[in-house]
């Protein structure tokens, strides 16, 4: 059995092969080239493809034809890519570094980088609203439905707006645990979330299946922010591939603000058990979703 970076690289180099095929379909349809070279900025050339990954493993669950896996999980990483290339811009959290490069509003221009983000999102739903997504429209649909929800204003657009308040307006209780839990749910575990249920929703999944993944999805989404926050007070901005340090002086409301990097471990230990906890009633095919939750105790990047 591979260690889990070596499952997640060998799914990322199918996934980074895919997500250039079809960023090299917008030169073929004469998209402005310096829209291209933007959006092929912010989504090529880096990047774990951890939510891909997910949707591939919960579609494997089901036995899913891999092409409607694979377009999904692109759905989901475009949706990432523009929310990265949004929350670095500097009327956000005002990044330069970005998967170890220049972040597109430093590589181009703010403009550039508002509209390749743009851009980016309306692919997302255009690739898995296209019969490539799937043969059965109502599938389709229920795809859609279920990633705009996530990525939307319930989702990690709300969540970015609380974030954003906390850290520019002092609004919203910091030393609330609930606040900070909502917000980090909306923020980052709703898209962690749907990656898995896509997986499900193509793979016709039960009732009871789509509740497990999404108590799996949830926690793996809460862990993952802690450990994003971890990394951002303890990591090496070489290794991480950005700026860290950079919550403490923003003020951001974390759980490692509020609790300090001890207990802020401890929730993240006691959400990857919930996540793991989640996937015992799956009888095969598991391992590697249980070990991308064991990942987020030891990531470094
Ligand atoms: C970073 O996500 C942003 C958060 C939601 C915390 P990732 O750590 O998945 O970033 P990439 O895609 O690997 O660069
Ligand atoms: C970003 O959270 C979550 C998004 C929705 C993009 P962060 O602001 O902590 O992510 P990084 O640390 O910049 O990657
Ligand atoms: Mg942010
Ligand atoms: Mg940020
Ligand atoms: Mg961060």
């Amino acid at each position: 059995m591979s260690p889990f970076p070596v499952l997640l690289g060998n799914a990322a180099t199918h996934i980074d092969a895919e997500l250039s095929r079809i960023l090299d379909r917008e030169t073929d349809r004469g998209t402005p080239p310096r829209l291209v070279s933007a959006m092929r900025h912010a989504v090529l050339g880096g990047g774990k493809r951890f939510r891909p990954f997910l949707t591939l493993q919960s579609a494997a669950l089901f036995g899913v034809e891999p092409s409607f896996a694979q377009t999904a999980a692109c759905a989901v990483e475009l949706i990432h890519c523009y929310s990265l290339v949004h929350d670095d811009l500097p009327c956000m959290d005002n990044d330069e570094l970005r998967r170890g490069r220049p972040t597109v509003w430093k590589a181009y221009d703010e403009w550039t980088a508002v509209l390749a983000g743009d851009a980016l999102q309306s692919l997302a739903f255009e690739i898995l609203s296209a019969p490539t997504g799937h043969d059965n429209p109502t599938i389709r649909a229920e795809l859609v439905l279920a990633l705009s929800c996530a990525g939307g204003a319930g989702g990690m657009v709300g969540g970015q707006i609380l974030d954003l308040e906390a850290d520019k307006l002092q609004v919203g209780p910091h030393g609330d645990i609930a606040h900070i839990t909502r917000l980090q749910a909306m923020k980052t575990g709703k898209l962690i979330a749907v990656a898995c249920e896509l997986g499900a929703i193509l793979g016709k999944a039960s009732p009871e299946d789509v509740k497990a993944l999404k108590i799996y999805g949830d926690a793996l989404g809460f862990a993952f922010q802690i450990s994003d926050d971890l990394l951002d007070a303890e990591g090496q901005t070489e290794e991480v591939g950005k700026a860290t340090g950079k919550d403490a002086a923003a003020g951001k409301a974390t759980l490692v603000s509020l609790f300090g990097v001890t207990e802020a471990r401890h929730h993240l230990d006691q959400a990857i058990d919930q996540a793991i906890a989640a996937l015992e009633r799956f009888s095969a095919r598991t391992q590697p979703l249980i070990d991308a939750a064991n990942y987020m105790g030891r990531r470094t990047h």
